[in-house]
């Protein structure tokens, strides 16, 4: 059914009918489209257009096309409707006849498509940070499991200096308790009731728009209709958070394909979120991450549609803006699908030990610590600097380690060496002088993994 024609001599041609029509995916604004026209048709009712009587049919007809599109598997089929919302119109005139004519009083389209996506949007806003703390929470416990292992961390991909590896999962904590504030951000711009704006200029009939938002549990009212007609701000803001999201966990998906190689060795994944080759028998690849990487492309990619899709339209409303859904909806279910799916990964993770902890061992990530012992002592930094340069490129020419070197044979290469210095050798030694807030010390870290629970406990 059309909720529009008595202007028009001929109906649309059946290309365009195919061309624009959003009910194929739009209808996954139903639940949202009803429970809005149910708040409409009680504010309707205050403002003395609908009887009380009038009121309770529609709410019932409502709640029994919600009832039905649950449970019937074919409710959608053989429909032509333009979108959800002539659609739900057009199940309510089934059920209640003319007393559907009445539902639409005022009402435009424009304000009800955002309306309805808030409503969406605002659940799946939780949804999804409810995967990111339970990813967090995956990540604590993927930290506690090896409170003191030592992993070389990282700058350009090249060995730089010894951490612990809760320090490095806790920096992936953060991000995500980022993330989680960004998607609250999201909800809070989300989280405001358009109903009453009408087209563009506002609704002719007596709407108590505070009332309609209490109705649906949102925290205040928009304040321009036109800007209501023209906005889809809240949903980019969805998107960006959601894109920050996918470009932490495709860095993360990144790194355990890494340390999960031959090359790194360091740690095994599950079976379950491990693929084989169908020709290589020996193969066990990390698919689950590539594909969390590989989707974040498409998430930052809807981003963009929807940002280009934005860009110079006239005010208020265009039909372009129908063009929003499909990315919004698509970010939404790779993002959560991806949340999900690393949490699974990191579950599954087995750290071995040994295999990073020699790789910092065997490196040179000590050198730092080993030019600030000097520098603690009175040696000029720079100066400091260039003697542990001198000392690595004398054991990368003569294939030592830290390990082949001890108190004697350092004071015998510069005499800036005194011989508390040598225990630096060792990775572990190090990180102690880093007890800074912030730092990879490991009181501060055994504190900062205690601080992330509580922290976490206050998310949920
Ligand atoms: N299906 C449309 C959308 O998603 C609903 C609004 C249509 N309004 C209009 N004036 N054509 O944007």
């Amino acid at each position: 059914m059309k909720l529009w024609g008595g202007r028009f001599e001929t109906g649309p041609s059946e290309v365009f009918e195919r061309f624009s029509n959003s009910l194929h995916f739009d209808r996954r604004l139903l639940p949202a489209d009803v429970r809005g026209s149910q708040a409409f048709a009680r504010s309707l009712t205050r403002a003395g257009v609908l009887t009380d009587v009038e009121c309770a049919t529609l709410c019932s007809a409502f709640d029994s096309i919600q009832t039905d599109a649950t449970a019937d598997p074919a409710f959608f089929d053989g429909a032509d409707d333009e979108d959800v919302h002539s659609f739900v119109i057009q199940k309510l005139k089934q059920r209640v006849g003319a007393l559907a004519d009445k539902i639409h009083t005022g009402r435009s389209r424009n304000e009800q498509v955002s309306l309805d996506t808030r409503l969406w949007l605002r659940d799946e806003c939780d949804r999804t940070r409810e995967l990111v703390v339970a990813l967090m929470s995956a990540l604590l416990d993927l930290a506690s499991k090896y409170p003191d292992a030592v992993i070389p961390g990282y700058t350009h991909l090249r060995r730089a200096q010894p951490v612990l590896w809760p320090h490095y999962l806790l920096a992936y904590f953060e991000m995500l308790a980022r993330d989680y504030e960004r998607l609250g951000d999201a909800r809070r711009r989300v989280n405001v009731m358009p109903l009453g704006s009408g087209a563009l200029a506002g609704s002719g009939f007596p709407h108590d728009r505070e009332a309609i938002a209490r109705d649906l549990d949102f925290a205040s009212i928009t304040a321009n209709s036109m800007d209501v007609s023209a906005d889809r701000d809240f949903a980019l803001d969805y998107l960006y958070a959601a894109s920050v999201v996918m470009i932490h966990l495709s860095r993360l998906a990144e790194d355990w394909i890494l340390y999960s190689s031959e090359e790194f060795a360091w740690m095994e994944l599950g079976d379950g979120v491990t693929s084989g080759s169908s020709l290589m028998p020996q193969k066990k690849n990390p698919d689950s991450l590539e594909l969390i990487r590989g989707k974040s492309g498409r998430v930052i990619g809807a981003l963009n549609s929807l940002l280009f899709t934005m860009k110079g339209l006239p005010m208020t409303y265009n039909r372009d803006m129908q063009e929003d859904k499909e990315p919004l909806f698509e970010a939404a279910d790779q993002v959560n699908g991806c949340l999900e799916m690393a949490r699974i990964v990191a579950e599954s993770v087995v750290l071995k030990p040994s295999v990073p902890f020699v790789a910092a061992e065997e490196s040179w990530v000590v050198a730092t610590d080993l030019a600030e012992a000097l520098a603690r002592n009175g040696t000029a930094f720079h100066q400091a600097h260039q003697i542990v340069g001198r000392l690595v490129l004398e054991s990368v020419r003569h294939r030592k380690r830290p390990a082949d070197w001890n108190a004697e044979t350092l004071a015998a290469f510069a005499q800036e060496f005194t011989p508390d210095i040598a225990r630096l050798l060792d990775p572990r030694e190090g990180m102690k002088t880093r007890e800074i807030a912030g730092g990879t010390g490991p009181g501060v870290v055994a504190a900062a993994l205690v601080a992330a629970r509580r922290r976490l406990a206050d998310m949920k």
